[in-house]
């Protein structure tokens, strides 16, 4: 499966990327309930997904953990969900109706469409190979536009937003009189953003509707610097600390001419997907240029007024922006590991626990009525705390087998001796230990490691 967008392979030694991965986590997502192609029984629709039961549990997990660590860990940042449709205005004043645009060149020999600033060779089409066979550049806006209301044409045009940024900008002064935050203080969004990408691809890495993690941290100007910082370090260790290894990882500055015309500074967080690194979030010292530009076109006044020093100011903004969906792809990938148990082969995602979907499966040994009654007993108490699995089908070697592939942390057995003992077997996903477990203390012994 080949992108036009996707950056070459590293040459240098180290992990190399893994063209054969890519097809078995497409093929796992379909296969196990992760990924769907979205309207597939009318023929499918091009590059859109559907997130089926465990997709939706990863992909929230991924936005949970994100929330958790910039948000409820934080006391300096605070939430928002604004809206998706917004009128022109919005997008005049961001730049985005002027300059979101992607160079656009059609192949006269094969028809193939492509970005011209993502080809290798601008004067070779890489589908058929003809060489100055493409039309002249057109600047092609990305933004998704509609109309409100019954009536089409000026006047009632809006926009689905392709990032949800603006909404932290244009509600900078309701949350700043709101809150009783004053900078440095940031805020949050998670939400769907829509871009008409010429050449969406490689799964969900790049589609046309997504989820975003944006975060806009306003500070006093003489402070961006340091924030900026601050962030490209704690947004890198995000990544770690829900167990991506180091070597699949790195925070890659932007040369002098990727940087936006605002951008002091931006670095990308980078993943090494089986095509190679590819960004999975960008953090960008902005400066005031959202904040200047929204005051200019709204002509409602945005500095702030700091009451110690008798400051009248405009913040500046450093913004990490992380894709949801592309991470959770990340995950998957970073997670994916095939071992050999006996002669078997094993498929295990190794997902840290925070992001797995389920974090424990209940497992009656048979599916005699003298276990199951009890069993489910055990059930309601684990899935009162934890996102449980239930499976009472096919042998318990098959049953582990099944979660180790969907990347349950713990599996917990009921079986004959348990009516007796009131003990369940408890295993561990990735030593495949197990350990005998009092019922009594299941709840707390699991509390303790899926902290
Ligand atoms: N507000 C800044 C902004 O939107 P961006 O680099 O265009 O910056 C941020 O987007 C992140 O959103 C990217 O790093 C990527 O993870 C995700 N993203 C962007 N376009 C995407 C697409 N078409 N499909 C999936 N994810 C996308």
């Amino acid at each position: 499966m080949s992108d036009p967008q996707s950056d070459p392979a590293p040459s240098d030694a180290g992990p190399q990327p893994d063209p054969e991965l890519f097809d078995k986590i497409v093929n796992l997502s379909k296969r196990r309930g992760f990924v769907f192609p979205s309207a597939e029984i009318y023929g499918g629709f091009r590059s859109t997904y559907d997130y089926g039961p465990l997709g939706v549990l990863l992909l929230r997990n991924v936005k949970d953990a994100w929330w958790r660590s910039m948000v409820q860990l934080r006391h300096d940042v605070v939430g928002l969900d604004a809206a998706i449709l917004g009128p022109p205005a919005i997008w005049e004043a961001s730049g985005h109706l002027a300059n979101f645009t992607d160079p656009l060149v059609d192949c006269r020999s094969c028809k193939s469409r492509w970005r011209l600033d993502k080809l290798d060779d601008p004067e070779v089409c890489p589908n058929c190979g003809a060489r100055g066979q493409f039309t002249e550049p057109r600047a092609f806006n990305l933004m998704f536009k509609t109309h409100a209301g019954p009536v089409e044409g000026a006047g009632h045009e809006v926009y689905l937003r392709p990032e949800t940024a603006q909404g932290m900008f244009v509600n900078f002064a309701n949350v700043v009189n709101t809150s009783r935050k004053r900078p440095p203080f940031g805020i949050a969004q998670i939400g769907k953003s829509f871009r008409n990408e010429i050449t969406p691809g490689n799964f969900v890495f790049r589609t046309r509707e997504f989820e975003q993690m944006e975060m806009e941290f306003f500070v006093p100007p003489d402070q961006a610097d340091q924030w900026y910082e601050y962030w490209c370090g704690e947004r890198y260790r995000w990544y770690l600390d829900h167990g991506m290894p180091e070597q699949l990882l790195r925070l890659r500055a932007h040369e002098a001419d990727e940087l936006s015309h605002y951008s002091s500074g931006t670095s990308d967080v980078e993943f090494l997907f089986p095509w190679g690194w590819d960004e999975l979030e960008g953090i960008a010292n902005r400066g005031n240029y959202d904040l200047t530009q929204h005051q200019t076109h709204s002509g409602e006044k945005l500095e702030y007024f700091d009451q110690a020093s008798g400051e009248r100011y405009l913040p500046h903004v450093i913004e990490p922006a992380a894709g949801a969906t592309r991470t959770a792809m990340a995950f998957l990938i970073a997670a994916y590991d095939e071992t050999e148990v006996k002669g078997e082969r094993r498929t295990v995602l190794r997902l840290h626990h925070r992001i797995a979907p389920y974090k424990v499966a209940i497992l009656p040994l048979s599916k005699k009525p003298e276990l199951i009654g009890p069993c489910q007993e055990v059930l309601a108490a684990v899935q009162a705390r934890f996102m449980c699995d239930y499976d009472e089908t096919q042998s318990i070697g098959k049953r582990y087998a099944r979660q180790d592939e969907i990347g349950t942390p713990y599996c917990v057995t009921f079986d004959f001796d348990s009516i007796e003992d009131r003990a369940v077997t408890v295993r561990e996903r990735d030593s495949m230990a197990q350990e005998r477990v009092s019922i009594d203390r299941l709840v707390d012994y699991l509390a303790e490691r899926l902290a």
